[in-house]
């Protein structure tokens, strides 16, 4: 199983990172821009090898895309990332010509791969990648429901006093302050749905503070956050790697699901060895109805704003 990575910050860094600790993939390939950078990171985590237990050999590069060649799975975290007080939208303008360019290129070298696409703003990039590069639209993912839904238990965690373990939940929609959409209806601590043990003025609180949740990290770290990232990032890469067929919450072009079409945006999916396996219709309550096609809206909305 062989990954590549482009993009040596620290969200792809931490991408690599945790792919390797897994100790799933037998290469990953980490590609950068920044002469020598991407060959740094690669052999300062290959240092780690012996000390965290890993078998994966990574290596790095600068811009040479035919070290890239046959990845099953490729990662596009190039770009940059937002500052405090900018929103996703706003690294349209840079990034579209980023992820057209690298998307393109991996292609040319991996014709079968399936893209997990990081970069903002994720559910436009994502649509981009379809529109650039010609492959099956199973085999084009964008990663932002993953992490959203694991800042969505981190908070449910905080309010409930409960271990994060104990708790379950999902965010759909746009991978946006506005545009998620946390599914307080479906969450759980342990089975049991978190409306028996929060007041519905707490459980808003949740909501609202998830969708901050990477804004609120910007604002403290001055760039974006890259753990959380980077570890979403491995379990979809793990997911389709190992075909866990796990469900996780992707954007994915929608063909009609959730009565929307010719965008990409965040639905529940299974992810096996085939990428996106089926995407999983859920019961959406009249407001999480309303929220998602508002949704839906913004992101269409960012999507006329690309040069197609
Ligand atoms: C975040 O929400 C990088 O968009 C990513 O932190």
């Amino acid at each position: 199983m062989k990954v590549t990575v482009v993009g040596a910050g620290a969200v792809g860094a931490s991408c690599a990172e945790y792919i390797a600790i897994k100790n799933f993939a037998s290469e990953v390939v980490i590609l950068d821009i920044k002469e020598g950078y991407a060959e740094g990171k690669a052999m300062d985590l290959m240092q780690c090898a012996s000390l965290n237990g890993f078998d994966t050999k990574i290596t790095g590069s600068t811009s040479d895309y035919s070290k890239t060649a046959n990845s099953d799975i490729c990662v596009i975290t190039s770009g940059i990332p937002r500052k405090p007080g900018m929103t996703r939208e706003e690294l349209i303008g840079i990034n579209a010509g980023i992820v057209k360019s690298v998307s393109t290129s991996l292609v040319e070298h991996s014709p079968n791969t399936i893209i997990i696409v990081v970069s903002n703003p994720m559910d436009t990039m994502t649509y981009l990648v379809h529109k650039t590069v010609n492959l099956p639209k199973n085999r084009i993912i964008g990663m932002g429901g993953a992490l959203d839904s694991a800042r969505f238990k981190y908070r449910l965690a905080e309010a409930l006093e409960a271990p994060i373990s104990d708790v379950d939940g999902m965010v759909i929609g746009g991978h946006s302050d506005k545009g998620m959409v946390p599914l307080t209806s479906h969450a759980t601590r342990n089975s049991i749905k978190v409306s028996e043990f929060l007041s519905e003025e707490r459980l808003d609180q949740v909501a609202a503070d998830t969708k901050v949740g990477g804004a609120t990290l910007t604002k403290l770290l001055g760039t974006s956050a890259w753990y959380a990232p980077g570890a979403a990032v491995s379990g979809l890469v793990q997911a389709i790697a190992c075909d866990q067929k796990k469900i996780f919450p992707c954007s994915v072009l929608l063909d009609g699901e959730y009565g929307l079409t010719d965008l990409c945006i965040g639905v529940p999916v299974v992810l096996g060895k085939n990428g996106i396996e089926k995407i999983v219709d859920v019961s959406l309550s009249a407001a999480e109805k309303a929220h998602m096609a508002e949704s839906a809206e913004g992101v269409k909305k960012t999507n006329g704003l690309l040069e197609l």
